[in-house]
């Protein structure tokens, strides 16, 4: 049965959460009585203000920094989250970017730095987070693709290659901790109001409103609501899937 307070006692660490998506699920979570690590890849203010942020609510939360894509760093951040509170209960593997560029000029440092921190990262903090988990025979981790993973995008070989990648991961890492008590799902959000989408927004806006059947661009809150219930007890029987959430989009 789901509480008020779903998360109480648990440790959660969402990355790249100093803005958009990311901190709207890191509010979530704490507002349901996570601590909540806010992670991104540099010390910045704004990082630190979502936590403090989250502590002037009542809530219980923490900046911590990391580059995703960068396997020591991610060993000092889990390792200080272990000495800290010596569990993890919810990683959300939020943190990406994008290089667009068409395929036939696109640079590889474009290519790869995608591919690195929208797949590359998942994996290095899942990973690590699994030597947390395990033992604990618990835990629930969501990763942020995207619906480019299923409709392709121009100029987005490399974004719609790392989604979809992260969705085949999910499910193999999920196959692989079912029985461990670890149930690992993906969220693919569609045309969300955050700096990401600002240029397309400001470019051609009109335009994928009227392709969003629902008539609104997606907020952070409306992914942070899905991951929420991913992780809390209500989705206890769902592992390896991935969940659109694009106001209509794909199907219209
Ligand atoms: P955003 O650009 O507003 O925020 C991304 C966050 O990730 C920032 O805090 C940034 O500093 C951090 N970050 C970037 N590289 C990092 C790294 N190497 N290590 C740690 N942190 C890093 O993006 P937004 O829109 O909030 O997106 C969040 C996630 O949702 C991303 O994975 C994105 O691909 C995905 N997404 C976004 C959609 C949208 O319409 N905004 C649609 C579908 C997926």
């Amino acid at each position: 049965m789901t509480s008020e307070r779903e998360f109480t006692g648990q440790v959660a660490l969402v990355t790249g959460a100093s803005r958009g998506i990311g901190a709207a699920i890191a509010r979530r979570l704490a507002a349901d009585g996570a601590f909540v690590y806010v992670n991104d890849r540099d010390p910045n203010e704004a990082a630190k203000s979502v936590a403090s942020g989250i502590r002037e609510a009542g809530g219980r939360a923490e900046a911590v920094f990391a580059d995703v894509a960068d396997t020591q760093a991610v060993e000092a951040m889990f390792r200080a989250v272990e000495s800290e509170h010596g569990r993890l209960d919810v990683l959300v593997n939020n943190a990406g970017i994008v290089k667009d560029g068409l395929l036939a000029t696109m640079r590889d440092q474009d290519w790869q730095r995608v591919l690195d921190v929208n797949l590359g990262g998942a994996m290095i903090c899942t990973r690590r987070a699994l030597r947390l988990m395990m033992p604990a025979r618990r835990g629930r981790i969501v990763n942020t693709s995207s619906i480019q993973a299923l409709r392709g995008g121009r100029g987005q070989a490399n974004y719609a290659a790392a989604k979809a990648g992260l969705l085949a991961f999910t499910r193999a890492t999920a196959l692989e901790v079912a029985d461990r008590g670890i149930r690992v799902n993906a969220v693919l959000p569609g045309f969300i109001d955050t700096d990401m989408t600002a240029r397309v927004k400001r470019v051609g806006g009109d335009q994928v409103l009227e392709r969003i059947p629902v008539g609104r661009l997606g907020t952070p809150d409306d992914v942070a609501g899905v991951v929420r219930f991913l992780c809390s007890a209500d989705a206890e029987y769902v592992t390896g899937q991935g969940f659109v959430i694009d106001g209509g989009l794909t199907i219209s």
